[in-house]
């Protein structure tokens, strides 16, 4: 069963750890004033944007917008689900949670652990075949492509024998049920009962996750037949579209370099890392997804895609561009030539001139213009009116405006057109297409900005109670006009009522929804604002909140009449007027 984390644990957690020592073990923070500064690990950006509050426990980044407590962080950066970050914290701030609270779906539990040992023991077996008898074939396979002994130990290379049976019977010697290997996906069952091994004189690639265990296989054939792979089945420990091969043993040097190579298939990894290139992983043929691209982001934002230099490889690629972009990362594509996978040339032609194509890769928007320009006819107004259409969505895809309107400028040029005529066919240019270009070099996000007074209000409650009590005599939430702010608002002036003291990082975990999680972290590093000058724009801001309310009340209150004035209700039409004349004397 899984369980709720109980709220008193959760706040246990928050008190006793330290937002400043939690976030610096992971990137170095520099003390700015009472808060702390830093290069955010969330977005690409040469001046720091990214603020840690002691006294708030909270981070925000002015950049993109990232924030949160110390949970959110380490969701974030460790892109691990919020039970997962309270148990992590918990064991190091030494809170102790109940044995039968089992957390959230990624924690390992009795079945994950058991299939686990089930793919750990398959993973052996397949690689203690290889040196034995049955697997001189494949030895001599590997060899014979280059895939030298010292690299079948580093991957764990393994072979399955043209048998059955044979791990059914080893596993089961070692007390693995076949209903488990089933689970596993190690087993296929028999139509009228029974069991068969699922990879049969087989080349095994062993698939592990970044914590280097045996999750999944990949299966080759020895010769030409079909089909060329066979690989695990999807099972709770397996997501095919959540892991990355190869990423066990180059996590660190992708870190490192702050980049990583993407590459199609095992055999390419295997030619890459053995060679030399260890900030290498591949997508193993899938279209990438999503989920691939945000795993590699937890190491690094920049991506080289090397793809099989064939029409499947380009397609593939430009699928995958749109992938990166929308995650925010940088992405450039290195074009193998034609019948080419990273493997052979690099067996072909040495890992030095990969590692130059790699270093000589191309920016995106250069690649797929070029692949499209050898699609459509550039020239033409139907090649135009193609290439323009491909390439707009992926322009939009871009968050920063800045880059967005670069890029429209860039496509204006390479076609040869206005740019006014993108803007318009990208729905961007109404009547206010000047306003957008105009807006896009200062504004950053696309969300409805929040007024300042909301903004300023927020602040001076989180700063002291007392200032919720004072306006929770004087407001109710829904004076804020926005409904982020409302929540929030909301939400404080309850604790207030149960006599709860405010604190910004446990807020936090009440609140759920993003928006309203960003908006509170920036309104904490607003400038402080102290003493009668304070209380005076505190007076002020309630005042032109109330007159703000009062006058969309008044607006709604005209519209309506107009209305009733139309459709000649009389009756209601009396009414209205009497909310309005009542109005109009609150004033
Ligand atoms: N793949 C698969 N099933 C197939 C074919 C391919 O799962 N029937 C996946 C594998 O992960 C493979 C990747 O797609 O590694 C790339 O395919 P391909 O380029 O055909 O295979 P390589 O691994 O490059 O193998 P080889 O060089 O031996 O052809
Ligand atoms: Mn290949």
């Amino acid at each position: 069963m899984k369980g709720r984390i109980p709220d008193h644990i959760v706040e246990a957690v928050l008190s006793r750890v330290n937002i400043v020592e939690v976030i610096s073990e992971f990137i170095p923070l520099k003390r700015a004033g009472r808060n702390f500064r830093a290069l955010c690990p969330f977005h690409q950006e040469k001046t720091p944007s990214f603020m840690v509050s002691t006294d708030k426990q909270i981070y925000h980044c002015f950049g993109c917008g990232a924030g949160g407590n110390v949970f959110n962080f380490l969701m974030q950066f460790e892109r691990i689900e919020f039970p997962e970050a309270v148990e992590a914290l918990a064991k190091k701030a030494g809170v102790v949670i109940p044995e039968n609270l089992s957390f959230g779906a990624k924690e390992p539990s009795g079945i994950t652990v058991q299939l686990q040992k089930a793919s750990e023991a398959a993973a052996s077996f397949y690689e203690n075949n290889l040196s034995t008898p049955v697997g001189t074939h494949a030895r001599e396979y590997l060899l014979k492509r280059g895939i030298p002994q010292e690299a079948i130990k580093t991957f764990k290379i393994g072979f399955a024998a043209e048998k059955w049976d044979a791990l059914i019977n080893h596993l089961r010697s070692k007390g693995v049920s076949l209903s488990l290997m089933e689970k596993a996906g190690l087993v296929v069952p028999k139509e009228g009962g029974g069991y068969y091994d699922r990879f049969r004189n087989r080349i095994i690639f062993p698939i592990f996750d970044v914590k280097a265990r045996a999750i999944g296989f990949g299966a080759r054939v020895l010769d030409t037949s079909l089909p060329k792979y066979i690989n695990s089945p999807e099972t709770p420990l397996y997501i095919k579209g959540k892991n990355l091969y190869g990423l066990w043993l180059s996590k660190d040097a992708i870190r490192d370099l702050d980049a990583a190579v993407v590459v199609e298939g095992y055999l390419d990894f295997i030619s890459a890392f053995q060679a030399g290139v260890r900030n290498v992983v591949a997508s193993s043929g899938t279209a990438l997804t999503a989920e691939q691209a945000r795993l590699i982001k937890r190491y690094t934002h920049n991506v080289v895609m090397v793809y099989d230099g064939d029409a499947s490889g380009q397609i593939a690629t430009i699928r995958a561009l749109d992938i990166f972009v929308e995650e925010d990362m940088q992405v450039r594509v290195v074009s193998l030539p034609q019948g080419y996978d990273p493997d052979l040339f690099i067996r072909k032609n040495g890992i030095a001139r990969f590692q130059a194509l790699i270093a000589d890769a191309q920016p995106l928007f250069d690649y797929k213009m070029s692949v499209l320009k050898s699609r459509y006819n550039s020239d033409d107004i139907e090649g135009k009116e193609k290439i323009c259409s491909e390439m707009l969505p992926t322009i939009q895809k871009f968050r920063r405006p800045v880059v967005k309107s670069e890029y429209f400028k860039k496509l204006a040029q390479e076609l040869k057109v206005k740019e006014e005529a993108l803007l318009q066919e990208a729905g961007l240019f109404h009547a206010a297409g000047k306003e957008y270009l105009r807006a896009t070099s200062t504004s950053l996000g696309t969300q409805k900005s929040i007024h300042p007074i909301e903004k300023f209000l927020i602040k001076l409650m989180l700063e002291e109670d007392t200032i919720i009590a004072e306006l929770k005599d004087k407001l109710e939430p829904d004076d804020f006009q926005d409904e982020r702010t409302a929540k929030i608002v909301a939400l404080m002036f309850d604790c207030v009522a149960q006599g709860k003291g405010i604190e910004p990082s446990k807020l936090l975990t009440h609140l759920g929804d993003t928006e309203s999680t960003r908006l509170l972290c920036e309104s904490t590093f607003l400038p402080d604002i102290s003493g009668e000058k304070r209380d005076k724009i505190l007076t002020d801001c309630v005042q032109r909140l109330k007159a703000k309310k009062l006058s969309c009340k008044r607006q709604r209150l005209q519209e309506e009449i107009k209305d009733a004035q139309e459709s000649g209700d009389e009756e209601r039409l009396h009414t209205l007027i009497a909310e309005l004349d009542e109005l109009i004397k609150t004033r």
